[in-house]
């Protein structure tokens, strides 16, 4: 079955290993998890596995955390890093798709997709939001009869766009048919996948509004679809495997309705409220029949797109970004793209602003992906994510690529869908976590190893370390025996001596005024492995 949903062709893959062969996915497509990439082990979070990060920076990155929703390991999780690659906070059981930092009613906030896959590649999730104690405090859901009623929530892995109205827009799939699709060489009772855009209060799940692709087939036809002939890669067209002719990726309110992405049209839409198509850009000029309104010049085109987002410049002329992903099927790998246009509305023209690659290490996914322009200490660079190759990068505002973070071999089901850079500040409401274990070093002989980590403290400047003697082994008696700054998500750091006794307290990283916060007291776990 094909829902609009790549994405989840990689989730499907690690959590139930199901990929059955010819039935869906794509020819080409990878079946084995490619090659090993190793992950991150911590003694005092052993269920946290995430993926080694390999950093190469070169000018001035700028200090906000990388969002990234790692998928394709063994722990499907949204995590935090520093741009050095340092794991900051590592959450979310299951899927934390479209992790994305914003602001909602001024408190800082993140957002994410999560949900349940069923078959190969339907999806029914909700929009998660968590404060900056990482406490959930919304489940929106996308509830509507005309979707079901089998799951709690309709929303797919998509979009996940904060309004600044305190709503979320989202997308979903639903089966359509039986209707003749003869005239594009399906069946003529056949079936396939609508994609529509959904606003939804975010207090109230109430749907503020609802779209329809297959509803405005008078301005988007069917004929505008290139994902042809019918088959593997874009479904049969019967209902076990309906057609999937829109698959839309990308869906953002904007001050006069929304715009959105299709990615098997090649084309970016701007809806009014009303429902009216008011202009769309195909990037494209292989499908001859579309009507192109645009005047498009030089370098301008992009194909099989993801992230297309518009920042309003005034009523006339906007600025259009989006991933050129340039590459239909997983056997692909033409060059991706960060693509940045200007569309004038007045004399309807698009001009490319820039097209943004690292000439020295070129990047080609055929699905996925994100690009943002950065503000803050990072002012007008750009961020891209690479989708189905796990690489991200930053470009400075001259274009100069000045970091490159890869979490995963570049063939393989390691990925993150989307990442985004912002400022973060988290102050978690759990405890720090400590571990300790003897061993013996060199110079100092018999030393005690303490370990001590507080998963989501991005402010944690370091650790106070108190040990209780062997020779008065109660846990009410330790003493401040030493202290170390962070040196990462875990730091490790060891103590002359052989105690029983172990807890760590934070310099700094709580919410004020209780900023070094302590952990449990525990035993020493004896001798280090
Ligand atoms: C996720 O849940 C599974 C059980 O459903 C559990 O075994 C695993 O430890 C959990 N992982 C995290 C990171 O919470
Ligand atoms: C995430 O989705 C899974 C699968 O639907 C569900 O079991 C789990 O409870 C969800 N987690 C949260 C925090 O809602
Ligand atoms: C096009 O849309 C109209 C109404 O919006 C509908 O009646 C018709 O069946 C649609 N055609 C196809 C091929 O879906
Ligand atoms: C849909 O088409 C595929 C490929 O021909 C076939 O395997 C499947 O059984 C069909 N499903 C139905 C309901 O006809
Ligand atoms: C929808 O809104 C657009 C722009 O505001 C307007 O031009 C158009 O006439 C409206 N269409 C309908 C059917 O109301
Ligand atoms: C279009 O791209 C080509 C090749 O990169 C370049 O030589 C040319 O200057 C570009 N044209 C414009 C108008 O940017
Ligand atoms: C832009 O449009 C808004 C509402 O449609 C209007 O209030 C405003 O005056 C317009 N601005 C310009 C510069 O035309
Ligand atoms: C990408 O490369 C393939 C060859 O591997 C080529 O056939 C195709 O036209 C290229 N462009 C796109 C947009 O897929
Ligand atoms: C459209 O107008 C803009 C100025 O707003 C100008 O830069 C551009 O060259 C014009 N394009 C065409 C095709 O006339
Ligand atoms: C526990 O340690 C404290 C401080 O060293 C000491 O005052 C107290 O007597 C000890 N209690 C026991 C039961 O050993
Ligand atoms: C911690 O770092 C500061 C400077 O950043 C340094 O002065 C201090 O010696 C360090 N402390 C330890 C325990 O390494
Ligand atoms: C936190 O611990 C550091 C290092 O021991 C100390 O300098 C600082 O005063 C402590 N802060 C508070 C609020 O107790």
């Amino acid at each position: 079955m094909f829902s609009c949903l790549y994405l989840l062709l990689a989730v499907i893959h690690t959590v139930t290993g199901q990929i059955s062969g010819g039935e869906i996915g794509w020819v080409g497509e990878p079946t084995d998890p490619g090659p090993a990439w190793p992950l991150q082990t911590f003694v005092t979070e052993p269920i946290l596995r995430p993926p080694v990060i390999k950093t190469d920076q070169s000018g001035p990155a700028g200090d906000n955390p990388i969002f990234l929703d790692i998928q394709g390991t063994d722990q499907q999780a949204g995590i935090i890093v520093s741009p050095s690659g340092s794991l900051l906070w590592s959450g979310g059981n299951g899927s934390l798709v479209n992790l994305t930092p914003e602001t909602l009613n001024g408190q800082p906030v993140m957002l994410a997709w999560n949900g349940t896959t069923i078959g190969h590649l339907e999806a029914y999730g909700s929009i998660l939001i968590f404060d900056d104690s990482y406490e959930l405090i919304y489940d929106v859901k996308l509830q509507d009869p005309e979707l079901g009623n089998e799951w709690p929530s309709y929303a797919n892995t998509h979009e996940v766009f904060l309004t600044g109205r305190g709503s979320v827009v989202v997308t979903t799939a639903v089966r359509k048919g039986p209707t003749d699709l003869s005239f594009v060489g399906g069946p003529t009772e056949g079936y396939f996948w609508d994609c529509l855009i959904y606003e939804i209060d975010v207090k109230t799940n109430q749907v503020l509004f609802k779209w329809s692709t297959a509803d405005h087939n008078n301005t988007v036809p069917l004929t505008d679809s290139r994902a042809l002939p019918f088959g593997v890669g874009y479904g049969w067209g019967n209902t076990t495997f309906p057609w999937n002719p829109y698959h839309m990726n990308s869906a953002q309110a904007v001050d006069d309705g929304y715009v959105f992405s299709l990615r098997h049209t090649s084309t970016v839409y701007h809806v009014v409220p009303n429902g009216t198509v008011t202009w769309q850009i195909h990037g494209s000029n292989e499908t001859p029949q579309m009507i192109q309104q645009f005047q498009m010049g030089a370098n301008t085109s992009f194909s099989w797109q993801h992230d297309a987002r518009v920042a309003s410049k005034s009523n006339s002329s906007l600025e259009l970004h989006l991933v050129d992903n340039n590459n239909e099927l997983p056997t692909q790998h033409n060059e991706t793209y960060g693509l940045i246009l200007t569309v004038d509305l007045n004399n309807m023209s698009v001009t490319e602003m820039a097209r943004l690659t690292d000439e020295k290490d070129p990047q080609g996914t055929f699905a996925g992906g994100s690009f943002a322009k950065l503000d803050g200490d990072a002012d007008s660079h750009w961020f891209i994510d690479y989708g189905f190759v796990p690489v991200v990068k930053e470009f400075d505002a001259a274009g100069n690529c000045i970091l490159t973070m890869q979490f995963g071999p570049k063939e393989g089901s390691i990925l993150s869908y989307r990442a985004f850079r912002a400022e973060w500040h988290g102050y978690p409401k759990t405890k720090p976590k400590v571990g300790a274990c003897w061993t013996t070093d060199r110079v100092h002989g018999p030393v005690t190893r303490v370990h001590a980590s507080w998963n989501g403290a991005t402010e944690v400047a370091g650790w106070n370390v108190l040990l209780g003697s062997s020779s008065n082994s109660n846990t009410t008696g330790l003493t401040k025996m030493g202290a170390a700054n962070r040196t990462g998500f875990e730091t490790v750091t060891e103590i002359q001596g052989t105690y029983t006794f172990v807890q760590v307290e934070s310099i700094g990283g709580g919410r004020a005024p209780h900023t070094n916060v302590t952990s449990e007291i525990i035993p020493v776990d004896g001798t280090c492995v």
